[in-house]
């Protein structure tokens, strides 16, 4: 049995390092050095090209590189009985956490503002901001616990109605609608599935408070992009942090960027760790080679 890991738009090389250091037994094999087809039972893969799963007749499970998995739910290659599984560790989570509470307080402190300033003209922070959480899984808490830290008022909305007991919690469009209402930062980490593409859009902009802000760390199809465009001109929200794209690479003359009101960063919010992901997923290799369920392991019709 052979463990085969698919990442082409990735360097790899220190994951596999640690994945031999782990299990000098391993037989891992590297996109596109298959091997024999017949051994793989297990693919651990970002953004595989198409049809990178069809010719592989012992497949069992696959395993998501990151926390989604959006770009393996759907995929005509993978059938129904194949397994998915995520990463989403504590290293992945915290280290997502760490960008939100960054690009909350540059805004927050008004530090970009500040921060190359010639003349010596401090500026008042903006009100201490009450954060809203689109998304309460596990990067959900983790963010919010990293907020609180700092004494700041989290709440959270999800779409299953799932009770948190790190946050106060609501779901429905009734709560989303009031979670917007009222916070200063509304933050979105959910994962993309069909019931919530296009989420962060007009409707949800104008219950936003005058001078917020939008986070948006979950995927580029949450967002409405001409919405975004025409509420960021009336304030609502004031600006927007942005870190995943409906096309990424984001094109050098898309809109959002050079938008002073738009912060773009390259899909770096929450960066999967070698050491962690390693662990993770020798731990999936072993459970599925037994024929047990897989930590991490996703519901496939609910999409994550
Ligand atoms: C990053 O976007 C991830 O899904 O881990």
């Amino acid at each position: 049995m052979a463990l085969l890991l698919i990442a082409p738009d990735r360097d790899t090389s220190d994951l596999e390092r640690r994945l031999r250091r782990l299990d000098d037994g391993l037989d891992l094999r590297c996109w596109p050095d298959v091997g024999r087809v017949t051994d793989i039972v297990f693919a651990l893969a970002w953004k595989p090209p198409e049809d990178a799963f069809a010719n592989l007749p012992a497949l069992r499970a696959v395993g998501s590189l990151g926390a989604g998995v959006d770009h393996l739910v759907d995929r005509p290659d993978l059938p129904d009985d194949i397994v998915l599984t995520r990463m989403a560790g504590p290293r992945l989570a915290a280290d997502l956490a760490a960008y939100l509470v960054a690009m909350t307080v540059d805004w927050w402190k008004r530090l970009d503002e500040q921060r190359h300033c010639r003349e010596w003209r401090p500026l008042e922070p903006r009100p201490t901001p009450r954060i809203g959480l689109l998304g309460t899984g596990t990067m959900g808490r983790a963010a919010a616990q990293a907020f609180r830290t700092l004494g700041l008022e989290v709440s959270g909305w999800n779409r299953s109605g799932a009770a948190c007991d790190s946050m106060a919690t609501s779901s429905g469009d009734d709560g989303l609608a009031r979670l917007a209402g009222r916070s200063d930062a509304l933050i979105n980490v959910l994962p993309l599935t069909a019931a919530t593409t296009g989420l962060l859009d007009r409707a949800l902009f104008e219950r936003m408070p005058s001078d917020s802000l939008l986070v948006n760390v979950g995927r580029g199809d949450h967002l409405v992009e001409a919405d975004l465009l025409a509420a960021l001109d009336d304030q609502r929200p004031g600006r927007a942090v942005l870190d995943v794209f409906a096309e990424e690479p984001l094109a050098a003359d898309h809109p959002f960027r050079d938008h002073p009101r738009i912060v773009v960063t390259p899909h770096i919010a929450g960066r999967t760790d070698p050491a962690e992901a390693a662990r993770l997923a020798l731990e999936q290799y072993r459970s599925i080679r037994r024929g047990e369920a897989p930590a991490g392991r996703v519901d496939r019709t609910r999409g994550y």
